[in-house]
């Protein structure tokens, strides 16, 4: 069943949604075709679940775009997917900025070729300015790499004296995260039928709602989208309590 947007509760909206974009390659392979048709096929969906968030009022929208574990993939799909980033972005600053939508990035951007952090530097700074909806591209990005990373910096940190060991706390462990600047996602999409986080996110979404969906993303659209957020709305969030205390919150908060 398809959802619209009116059978949405616009009130209970999680701020940040975060979506593992999988199946471009299987997609393609399913119309015999290469597995670059289906990365190319992909980006009509980056634009129309974009656009489905920005009309919704979605705050922030994480994209896992390529994984750390991605650069292991043959050479001409690397290449293929690093030039189809760069010519995107290049093509799409001009919507994002009509859109009032700003573009944020995490992962390791040493790793990327010099003509795709090119472009990703350029629509940083043309969007930078933006107001809406914040899109983050992870790229090149993996849990276990921001993980390490984090602690090498924190390890830098206390040898210099800026902290002390003792300081160190969930809130200070947060801001050595490529996230720091955006709140944990509530709501994770997988597309594809694949049940697993892949190295994403692993400590972000520790308490966000799961969902998962047989549909391959090139064919992945706002309905789609509306659909997850529809489920996300229809779940208990717990967070460790039992359902009673959940319930008599809500009944406080609704008097
Ligand atoms: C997701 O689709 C895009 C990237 C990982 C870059 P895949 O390329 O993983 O497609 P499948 O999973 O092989 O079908
Ligand atoms: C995860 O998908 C990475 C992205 C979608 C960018 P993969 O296709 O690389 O993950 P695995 O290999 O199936 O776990
Ligand atoms: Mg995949």
């Amino acid at each position: 069943m398809q959802q619209s947007t009116n059978e949405i509760n616009l009130d209970k909206l999680p701020q940040h949604i975060a979506i593992i974009m999988d199946g471009n390659g299987r997609w393609a392979e399913e119309k015999g075709q290469e597995r670059l048709y289906g990365h190319y096929h992909g980006v009509e969906s980056v634009r129309n679940i974009v656009e489905g968030c920005a009309e919704i009022g979605i705050k922030y929208l994480t994209l896992y775009a390529f994984s750390t574990e991605n650069w292991d993939r043959p050479r001409n799909e690397v290449d293929g997917l690093m030039t189809l980033l760069a010519d995107t972005l290049r093509k799409e600053v001009p919507t994002l900025n009509k859109n009032n939508i700003r573009m944020n990035v995490i992962g390791d951007m040493e790793m990327l070729p010099e003509y795709a952090v090119n472009a990703l530097q350029e629509s940083l700074d043309l969007t930078s300015q933006n107001t809406g909806l914040n899109l983050i591209m992870a790229l090149s990005y993996s849990s276990r790499w921001e993980l390490v990373n984090a602690v090498k910096k924190i390890g830098v940190d206390v040898s210099l004296g800026k902290i002390e060991p003792n300081d160190i706390n969930q809130e200070l462990l947060q801001t050595y995260l490529t996230t720091s600047k955006f709140p944990d996602p509530e709501l994770m999409i997988r597309t594809s039928g694949e049940y697993r986080i892949s190295n994403f996110l692993l400590y972000q979404l520790a308490y966000a709602e799961l969902y998962f969906t047989n549909t391959r993303w090139p064919d992945f659209r706002k309905e789609n989208l509306y659909e997850a957020i529809l489920d996300f709305q229809n779940r208990e969030r717990r967070f460790g309590k039992t359902g009673n205390q959940i319930q008599q919150v809500e009944t406080v908060i609704s008097v």
